[in-house]
């Protein structure tokens, strides 16, 4: 019932949770540890010093301030998994586990839809870049635009960029039904993401990713052939991105299909450089 074993207590347990969101490996943990038991040891020298503990006291103090740094860590290495469930968090470590290559869903992404794959990765490193620009949690940014349209799995040859023979099926379709299938691109992702166990904060990315915009090229194509002129209808259902990294990645994946669009950026960025001159 002492204050200073209390303050100890509590500034180590401060120092720990302002270090906690940086563990990204399991040598992390090491590291956030070791700090918190420098921590520890730095309060109860203050506390020695301040002439709140005799020797005895303070030897014994620093004992388990040490085992303190160590335990905590080793229970978190342990229960981290049953926390993050309990607490629905997604966590670093956990985000890092998401981004493996080799789960079964990034990998059926990658063998039934190639371009969506590549324009997945692009997307990833737009947005990583602009969430570390802003002090958003890039690693978060990375692996949603990772799964951001892992719905195109139901039906990639219907996604411009799975189309390598230069065959479009839309080209076949009336507009309605490409507003359809575009539209369910989104739901199919959510469905797909709860059926594999990806986390909440994920589906919420996937969900919110193309916002309420608008499918201007199936509007146009509508408007042409006269079969519905309300533009309400071409619009994606939303909800809006909610919070900053759903926006990052809605953006990030609007830069990606706008360059993949330019005909020749080569010389465009060419261009742009000469006009600099
Ligand atoms: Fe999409
Ligand atoms: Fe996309």
């Amino acid at each position: 019932m002492r204050f200073d074993v209390f303050l100890t207590m509590l500034g180590g347990a401060i120092f720990v949770v302002a270090n906690v969101h940086t563990i990204r490996k399991r040598s992390d943990f090491i590291n956030v540890g070791v700090k918190t038991v420098i921590a520890n040891i730095a309060l109860l020298f203050m506390f020695y010093f301040i002439g709140n503990y005799d020797v005895f006291q303070f030897k014994y103090n620093l004992f388990y301030g040490i085992l303190d740094g160590i335990f905590s860590m080793v229970i978190l290495l342990v229960f981290m998994p049953l926390f993050e469930k309990i607490f629905s968090r997604t966590t670093n470590i956990k985000l890092v586990e998401l981004s493996d290559f080799n789960n079964s869903l990034l990998k059926r992404l990658m063998l039934e839809a190639p371009g969506t794959y590549h324009h997945s990765i692009m997307t990833a490193d737009i947005a990583e870049q602009a969430a570390n620009v802003l002090g958003e949690n890039s690693l978060l940014a990375m692996v949603g635009s990772y799964y951001h349209d892992i719905g195109k799995l139901k039906k990639p040859l219907y996604f411009i960029e799975n189309q390598s023979l230069g065959y479009n099926p839309h080209d076949n379709l009336n507009p309605e039904m490409s507003r359809l299938i575009l539209i369910s691109h989104v739901k199919e992702g959510v469905v797909l993401a709860k059926k594999y166990n990806v986390d909440n904060e994920i589906i919420n990315i996937i969900e919110q990713h193309h916002g309420t915009t608008i499918m201007h090229t199936f509007y146009h194509r509508s408007l042409e052939s006269g079969l519905h002129t309300d533009v309400e209808r071409f619009r994606y259902p939303g909800p809006k991105p909610a919070t900053k990294i759903a926006a990052i990645i809605m953006l990030a994946d609007s830069c990606e299909a706008a360059c993949r669009s330019i005909d020749d950026p080569t010389s465009n960025v060419k261009r742009l450089r000469t006009n600099e001159r």
